[in-house]
């Protein structure tokens, strides 16, 4: 069965690009099925996958052709990375989706209805998400089983996530009752620092009984960044160093997950 994982923090730069881009080949070295869906008008996954930005077949036309309710192939947008994963690019022709779908009755189901004409090909499909809680967003939730949430040790990470999960839990309730919180991932950790500790602490004492956090944090290293800009990910980049090791954990933390169940 396909699993379906937003990335999602509305803050930017918390590293969800990084965290598609290297979750999913972790997991594609494990053996799954992968699909990365860049859903950010930005297009940082598919640039930092080594994609083109003025691709013409994007998935604006495929959530268009949903919306439209014409007959399409589903995989025409489909890319292939040599690394092993498949990938739904994006660029800023995506932008004026949230718009778009304002007048579009059932707006919040589009991606759902698309992703579920590929899910019979892949073990997990992953949705880079953007930096806003607009309807792409809600979109994106209403399409996944789970919601992993990037999120940088700092002061006023709480406060952020305190907005997340009101977005998170409003779309639960109206359109996807069996999403669930997938966990907290701490990136571009610098644990040898005192507040990095502290801040961690508050976020576990605000929100550890309710969301899981995953065991092992990204640590902040030089070559996980580079690695984007090679397009390639932390395994190709520098297959032996400690961000390929701790993205393979996390990748492994991710498969357990859905084992328990
Ligand atoms: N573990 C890390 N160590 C060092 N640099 C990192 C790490 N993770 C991400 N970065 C760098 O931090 C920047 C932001 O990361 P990234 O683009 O993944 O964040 P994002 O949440 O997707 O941003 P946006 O909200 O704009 O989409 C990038 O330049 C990226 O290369
Ligand atoms: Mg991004």
């Amino acid at each position: 069965m396909c699993k379906v994982i937003v990335i999602a923090n509305q803050k930017g730069g918390v590293g969800k690009t990084t965290t598609s881009i290297n979750l999913g080949v972790g997991l594609a070295r494990l053996g799954q099925r992968v699909l990365l869906v860049d859903g950010d008008p930005q297009g940082h996954l598919t640039l930092g996958l080594g994609f083109p930005k003025n691709l013409r077949v994007t998935l604006k036309n495929m959530m268009e052709n949903i919306v439209m309710g014409i007959e399409f192939d589903p995989r025409e947008a489909i890319l292939h990375h040599k690394e092993g994963v498949d990938v739904i690019p994006s660029n800023k022709l995506l932008t004026g989706m949230d718009l778009s779908l304002i007048a579009v009755e059932d707006r919040e189901q589009v991606l759902k209805e698309y992703l579920d004409l590929l899910k019979a090909d892949y073990d997990y499909i992953i949705i880079d998400g953007m930096p806003s809680l607009g309807m792409l967003t809600i979109n994106e939730m209403t399409a996944a089983d789970s919601v992993l949430i990037p999120t940088q040790p700092q002061y006023y990470a709480s406060d952020g996530l305190t907005e997340l999960l009101k977005v998170y839990k409003a779309t639960k309730t109206r359109f996807n009752p069996k999403m669930e919180i997938e966990g907290i991932l701490y990136t571009m950790d610098v644990s040898r620092y005192n507040n990095s500790k502290r801040n961690k602490k508050a976020i576990e004492a605000a929100y550890g009984n309710e969301l899981r956090i995953f065991n092992d944090s990204i640590p902040r290293l030089e070559p996980i960044s580079e690695a984007a800009s090679e397009g390639v990910s932390i395994f190709t980049y520098e297959k032996n160093g400690k961000g390929a090791e701790s993205y393979q954990k996390l990748a492994q933390e991710v498969l357990n997950h859905a084992k328990e169940k």
